[in-house]
């Protein structure tokens, strides 16, 4: 018996393998069909069959049936098997490497997203050096898009290469001077890395603690305020990915002002799916990531410092402590003018950035904004027609962050799985306290639109059918249909009224 048949016999039939594997059946009735297990399932089939079935076995049978092949090698023996005197058998596993192709997926998860195909296009032109003239006007033309998406004129308003936590570091390390005073308000589990932040670079942090699902609560930040007069920063989190709830940033800001404290604000999720006006509600240092409602290609943390954040980095008389984070070094290169190498820029995924910005000044802001709210509300209406519960109140509930409380008895885990496998769609687990009690539905950017809604509304609705949960197919559709008409209607009375 080969190891496929094996595991066949070992898991009762080859749905159940299917299922164990987090497969699709055609894959397994391949296996028995082909006589074996691929080499790169050894150490599953190892780990699922508690080792009745040894990995190397696996191995040993994949290599023989399918002798792995390694192209343009003169000399090798024939067929290319990896074999001891191969150099590459010191640094791999015994199987055959071919050039990557990830599979087509709906991503509904916390980021990254679906990216656009111009976006796709832009990042696949030719390399040119970061310091080429044509790469250099093109970083000006991104700077104004940043700072339209911001709705700042901020001059240093650029992306820093790296992703959203290096934007988040870059914030602390350059405007924490060790001893320093800072407010963290802390309602999940990024306020909870700002936290991690303020302590790394030597501040004494003070956390607001808010329960994880809650916005920041601006009255308990005003009384932390009042007892530590002497804080110098208050930072929190705009929009909560890790439970999709939104604080109020405007408030925040105006209460940390009136105590003299500047803020850090987390935009990470919201900005593009959300308002951020960074000029309007005089926010003094902000961060993103290019993964979320910006649907870029991750690795880019745009971020924007007010003239007052300048004027206090530049008065310390400390190093700061990252050199690759350092605002004055980082201005060499990213301020108009004589540009030097500061480190090399991924020129590639700017050029991706620019154009997804592009995309975004298009549509326009606030029609983006808007889709986000249209289709969080069909979402909802469908997830809510299916029995489901939003862990955060409707008035705080963030658009491009949809967290749900799994039903009662169902394994969450397997419900993801399933739809990963079956419908190629990815949704977001809880984090911290939160693990294995929330779904997380993105609708960011590229990823937020009505073939996604319709698309996961009716995949949960089959899985869950599918386990015997009390849920009719059909039902949720309905709802988000209904939803969409009503919005037409309103949209078309509202038309009416301003003509
Ligand atoms: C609110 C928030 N802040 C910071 C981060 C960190 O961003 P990155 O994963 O790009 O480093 C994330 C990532 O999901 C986030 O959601």
């Amino acid at each position: 018996m080969n190891c496929a048949e094996l595991l066949v016999e070992i898991f009762g039939s080859q749905a159940e393998l299917a299922r164990a594997f987090q497969l699709d059946r055609a894959v397994v009735h391949n296996w028995v069909k082909v006589g074996y297990v691929p080499a790169r399932w050894a150490g599953e089939v190892e780990r699922l069959t508690q080792g009745r079935i040894s990995a190397v076995e696996v191995i040993n049978e994949a290599s023989a049936k399918n002798p792995v092949r390694v192209k343009s090698r003169p000399g090798d023996a024939p067929f290319g098997i990896l074999s001891e005197t191969d150099p590459m058998s010191q640094y791999a596993p015994a199987k055959r490497i071919y050039s990557f192709h990830p599979p087509q997926r709906t991503l509904m998860g916390p980021g990254p997203t679906e990216i656009h195909p111009r976006v796709l296009t832009t990042m696949s032109q030719p390399a040119i050096g970061y310091l080429d003239p044509i790469f250099v006007e093109m970083m000006e033309e991104l700077k104004s898009l940043l700072r339209y998406v911001y709705q700042t004129k901020n001059p240093l308003t650029f992306p820093l290469s790296g992703p959203g936590s290096v934007g988040m570091e870059y914030c602390f390390v350059n405007m924490v001077t060790p001893g320093d005073k800072v407010i963290v308000c802390q309602n999940g589990v990024f306020g909870g890395r700002m936290l991690e932040n303020a302590a790394r670079c030597g501040g004494s942090p003070v956390v607001v603690e808010d329960k994880w699902g809650e916005p920041v609560d601006p009255q308990k930040l005003e009384d932390a305020l009042k007892k530590n007069r002497d804080a110098k920063l208050v930072a929190f989190v705009h929009a909560e990915t890790s439970t999709g709830c939104q604080s109020d940033a405007k408030l925040l800001t105006q209460i940390a002002h009136k105590h003299g404290a500047l803020v850090i604000v987390d935009a990470v999720t919201s900005l593009g799916g959300t308002p951020v006006k960074v000029d309007e509600w005089e926010i003094d240092a902000i961060y993103s990531a290019s993964q979320k409602c910006l649907s870029c290609t991750p690795g880019l943390s745009p971020v924007s410092f007010s003239e007052r954040v300048v004027e206090h980095v530049k008065k310390r008389k400390d190093k700061i402590h990252s050199w690759f984070m350092d605002m004055n070094l980082l201005l060499g290169y990213w301020n108009a003018g004589a540009r030097t190498y500061h480190h090399t820029a991924p020129t590639n995924s700017l050029f991706a950035l620019h154009e997804a910005l592009l995309l975004l000044r298009e549509e326009g802001l606030e029609n983006s904004w808007a889709r986000h709210s249209r289709h969080h509300f069909a979402l909802k209406a469908g997830l809510e027609a299916m029995g489901m519960k939003f862990l955060v109140a409707e008035k705080d509930q963030l658009p491009q962050m949809n967290a749900v409380l799994c039903p009662e008895g169902v394994d969450e885990a397997r419900v993801r799985s399933t739809l990963l496998t079956e419908f190629g769609l990815e949704i977001g687990a809880g984090l911290g306290p939160l693990k294995g009690r929330i779904w997380r539905f993105g609708l960011m950017g590229y990823s937020c639109r009505p073939d996604n809604v319709m698309l996961c509304l009716s995949a949960l609705g089959s899985v869950l059918n599918d386990m015997a949960l009390p849920v009719h197919v059909g039902d949720a559709e309905a709802a988000a249909h209904g939803a969409y008409a009503q919005m037409h209607v309103k949209d078309a009375q509202r038309k009416k009224r301003a003509a």
